[in-house]
């Protein structure tokens, strides 16, 4: 949600932050923005819309050599220019990422010290407060610290002072940051692939702490002003991760690693049909809470389905904005997993700190390194995703999902059930390799889609349907197959198209007396299934290979998927930023 850029160094800065922009853009925006220094001042430009607007309006030439770039996801007063970051007020030029939670409180007081604003953002509390500290005390970190402890809320902000241009400042608190070094100079940015075509190299900015760049140097302070040391890391993956690579989009290049981040979760855990020792032991725990956020949570569910069914633990799932808020049972052998992709989102990290401060113990499944969740949480299992770009989560879905397997058969003890994850590489190579355009026409123009299913199959409904309504627009509603009868059959006419998913042959005649009642009504039924069934109830079918129960989820999920897919290309929607929609949602 939103992007930070800046930099400092020899060499210009627009075309760099310019880069790192589009870089962000899959976060999610309405407005962007630059600052940059030229004759001694701070300059601004900002425009609503795509980063090209930006860009139409911007000279690339202008000769600065640190500069700020701000994607903005309006949060407080609506996407506008006025709006747009960076904002400036006197000395101060800020761009920020969060809400400041007491920002009306500070305004007002500020106002009445006769500070003007000029915007309806909460931001702009930031460099008002900066600005009014630093009439009466000229040490700007001095300066920071008391506006840190002024503000509440969550915050990622990089800074330039008009006094001080030969410096680029920054801090952070619940938003992420990280700070990075090439041969010419020191970038801040939201997150790695922002800065990956300019270097691997980067610093994690962690809660409460201030960073100073200057061209050639970079130092790090705590809310004390104590300097500290911090550790340099290297980025796995190369610029090439990042790009297109000849695909048309992010969302279809990700579908299509699927194959290789399964091998690359698995073999991180997993070797010669043992566990190695990246996998921890979790055997004390009798209780688990899995806990996450739009497809975090539905891949949650998975996990507590397999978890429950071959480990034989309690397990509940539950959405993290709900979580947080609710009355929630804990006892010494509760183990809370907190289950997301960025590892920075608002509501999940609330549901880890929860936890936390009831003495529970915390595991993060994460694929973003060294993100807030991952550092926070006691344990961490990392899946090997990678950076996944496009908006709606695909190969961090299935990574994740295989990961759950993974954990459910170290808790079960059957270690025996891993020999069924040799070959499945293939199983998806073969899915991602059929062609689902027939079954996208049968649903592009239409307005609404059901999914169906029961149990695990209910779980990929509705990732299956939160595919198809974030890429397409499209109202999609799961539904528990049994559910149908008690109310939502009423909206089934000779004009709706349905999705029937069953993979497990327990229930398979139930889920097919319920697409029955639907074909009879004059649905359009797709059947997705691992069963060759010849019947009259379904119009079209997908067969997925048979597989262990263990791991038919991660074969299911791609047809679902490529089909989302498809039906927003015919729609043309802009599918790897979805309208109103951020990557990571780093507010409540
Ligand atoms: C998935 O396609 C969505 N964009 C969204 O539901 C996402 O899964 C959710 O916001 C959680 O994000 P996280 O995994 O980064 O925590
Ligand atoms: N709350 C700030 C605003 O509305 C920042 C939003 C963002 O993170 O982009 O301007």
């Amino acid at each position: 949600m939103c992007g930070i850029v800046g930099y400092i160094g020899k060499e210009r800065a627009i075309p760099k932050i310019l880069n790192s922009l589009k870089f962000l853009e899959y976060r999610g925006y309405d407005s962007s923005g630059i600052a940059y220094v030229k004759n001694n001042k701070v300059n601004i430009i900002k425009e609503v819309g795509k980063i090209k607007a930006l860009e139409n309006i911007l000279d690339i030439n202008i000769d600065s050599k640190i500069g700020l770039g701000h994607t903005r996801w309006a949060t407080h007063g609506g996407p506008s220019v006025k709006n747009s970051h960076p904002h400036k007020v006197g000395k101060f030029t800020v761009v920020h990422n969060g809400i400041i939670e007491n920002y009306l409180e500070i305004k007002n007081e500020l106002l009445k010290n006769n500070i003007e604003f000029k915007s309806d953002t909460d931001t702009e509390v930031i460099p008002a407060l900066l600005d009014f500290y630093y009439r009466s005390d000229k040490n700007i970190l001095s300066v920071i610290k008391k506006t840190i402890n002024r503000i509440k809320g969550s915050y990622a902000v990089g800074i330039i002072c008009e006094d001080d241009i030969n410096h680029l400042y920054a801090f952070r608190c619940g938003s992420p940051l990280i700070v990075a070094k090439d041969d010419s100079g020191y970038y801040i940015a939201s997150d790695v692939p922002a800065i990956l075509s300019f270097t691997n190299k980067y610093i994690i900015l962690e809660e409460n702490e201030i960073a100073v760049l200057e061209s050639n140097r970079c130092e790090f302070y705590n809310l004390n002003l104590n300097k500290i040391k911090k550790e340099i890391k290297v980025f796995e993956g190369t610029y090439e991760t990042i790009m297109l690579n000849g695909y048309d989009h992010y969302m279809l290049k990700e579908i299509h690693e699927e194959g290789k981040v399964f091998l690359d979760t698995l073999n991180y855990y997993v070797k010669d049909n043992s566990f190695k020792d990246t996998m921890i032991n979790l055997k004390k725990y009798k209780r688990i809470h899995i806990v996450g956020c739009g497809s975090a949570y539905y891949v949650g569910l998975i996990g507590e389905y397999l978890i429950s069914e071959f480990a034989n633990i309690e397990v509940t799932c539950e959405v993290a904005s709900e979580y947080r808020y609710k009355k929630v049972f804990y006892n010494d052998s509760t183990l809370v997993i907190i289950i997301s992709q960025s590892g920075e989102t608002a509501d999940s990290l609330a549901a880890l700190r929860m936890a936390k401060e009831n003495h529970v113990d915390t595991l993060a499944i994460v694929n973003v390194v060294g993100s807030s969740i991952s550092r926070e949480a006691d344990y961490t299992l990392y899946v090997k995703a990678g950076p996944e770009i496009a908006v709606a989560t695909t190969k961090a879905f299935l990574a994740q999902a295989t990961l759950l397997s993974l954990l459910a058969i170290k808790l079960s003890g059957k270690l025996e059930l891993l020999k069924e994850l040799n070959g499945i590489e293939n199983k998806i190579e073969y899915l991602l390799n059929l062609d689902y355009r027939d079954y996208a026409k049968e649903i592009y123009n239409h307005d609404n889609v059901f999914y169906i299913g029961r149990l695990i199959d209910y779980a990929l409904c509705q990732e299956g349907a939160l595919k198809l309504k974030e890429t397409s627009y499209i109202n999609a509603l799961a539904i528990s197959s049994g559910e149908l009868k008690h109310g939502t059959i009423s909206l089934i006419n000779d004009n709706t198209r349905v999705v029937g998913i069953c993979t497990k042959k327990e229930i398979m005649s139930k889920t097919i007396s319920n697409l029955k009642e639907i074909k009879s009504r004059g649905a359009y039924v797709i059947f997705i299934t691992n069963e060759d069934i010849e019947d009259d109830f379904y119009d079209k079918k997908i067969i997925i290979p048979k597989v262990h129960d263990i791991i038919e989820p991660i074969l299911t999920v791609i047809p679902l998927q490529l089909i989302a897919y498809n039906v927003a290309k015919y729609r043309g929607c802009d599918i790897d930023k979805p309208r109103n929609l951020a990557k990571s949602v780093t507010v409540e």
